[in-house]
């Protein structure tokens, strides 16, 4: 069993969780488009990430059929089975894909989930994004056929608006099921939620917030500003957006000074302190889910569970990453 600290309810779930889980969007090993967003990553570095996350108190995992068309999912099932890390202790979250299907395939590909995790438990099933043939009626009917089964244990949504999560919402109360968490773009540089409704919808609900790309991908670790030309030769999309070019990096510089300026006062990283900032705004509302290239990576990220900003750091915070919302 991990060190498990700050364990917090997901949302109107009853999975307990750390503020801090595992994405694993990165353990694509490049199959299909979404997977070749990331570099390749061997099946023992993967092992290893899973490993140092679990043994640095992360108990939850995020996974999709989307990344590398279960491969992703495969992944993380043989990493936890290497790390003995037992079904009965770890949380894990996969996404159904939505894109050009209906309701039913919900129902159809459950099977192939359940064998890519391989006895792993599906304890969060969520609907990818809201791009569906399916209405938000239908698709919530198929989730909560499939929690009365016992496939599934909760229904989260991702990327869904105010609006599409309040629909979610009601849709599951008519079979007794409370939507779980709705899983959003939230970081220092994209504080979208705070202002488009989502955030406020999900407190009211009680949903939880998962931000994915907490770090802004790799932007908030200050390390492409270090050495811009790092990513040029790296393999994947991301070095192709404006974010990793040149001006974009100029443009969150002042952000990365100040997380480095309040890191330093807790021996920690800016990275370190861009997580803990995330999750610990909002009274327990959000989660993240950072990924990881390397194991460093992971047991840094998780030990950024441990840091303690003060109120006066929370707010120069704020103040540094408000700025560039305007
Ligand atoms: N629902 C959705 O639509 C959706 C969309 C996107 C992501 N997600 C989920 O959210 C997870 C996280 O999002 P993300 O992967 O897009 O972005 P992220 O977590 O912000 O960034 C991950 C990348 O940042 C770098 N990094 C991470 N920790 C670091 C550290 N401590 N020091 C230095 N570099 C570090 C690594 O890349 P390098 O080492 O290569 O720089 C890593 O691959 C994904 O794995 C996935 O599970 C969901």
């Amino acid at each position: 069993m991990n060190k498990q600290n700050n364990l917090r309810q997901l949302g109107n779930s009853d999975l307990m969780v750390t503020p801090i889980g595992l994405g694993t969007w990165q353990f694509s090993k490049r199959k299909n488009l979404a997977g070749r967003y990331w570099p390749m990553i061997s099946d023992e570095e993967s092992y290893s990430i899973v490993e140092a996350a679990w043994q640095n108190g992360i108990n939850w995992f995020d996974t999709a059929e989307m990344y590398g068309n279960g491969e992703s999912e495969r992944t993380l099932a043989r990493a936890l089975q290497a790390g003995n890390i037992e079904d009965s202790h770890a949380v894990v979250a996969t996404k159904w894909m939505p894109i050009f299907r209906t309701a039913g395939s919900i129902k159809k590909t459950i099977g192939k989930r359940q064998e890519t995790l391989d006895g792993y438990t599906i304890s969060l099933h969520q609907v990818h994004n809201p791009m569906s043939f399916a209405s938000i009626a239908a698709q919530m009917k198929a989730m909560a056929g499939l929690v009365k089964e016992g496939k599934i244990r909760h229904v989260g949504v991702s990327n869904f608006s105010a609006a599409q999560m309040r629909k979610a919402s009601r849709e599951l109360e008519k079979y007794g099921i409370r939507l779980a968490s709705n899983q959003v773009h939230y970081n220092m540089v994209n504080r979208k939620i705070e202002y488009n409704g989502i955030l406020e919808a999900a407190r009211e609900l009680n949903v939880a917030i998962i931000a994915y790309s907490p770090l802004a991908q790799g932007i908030l670790t200050g390390k492409y500003h270090d050495a811009p030309e790092s990513i040029r030769t790296q393999q994947g999309f991301r070095k192709r957006f404006g974010s990793f070019k040149e001006k974009g990096l100029e443009r969150t510089r002042p952000l990365v000074d100040k997380l480095r300026e309040v890191a330093e006062n807790h021996q920690a990283t800016a990275a370190q302190v861009a997580l803990n900032w995330l999750t610990n705004r909002h009274d327990g509302t959000v989660f993240a889910i950072p990924g990881a290239s390397n194991t460093q990576q992971a047991v840094s990220n998780a030990q950024s569970m441990k840091l303690q900003l003060t109120g006066e750091d929370m707010e120069i915070l704020n103040q540094a990453s408000a700025e560039l919302q305007k």
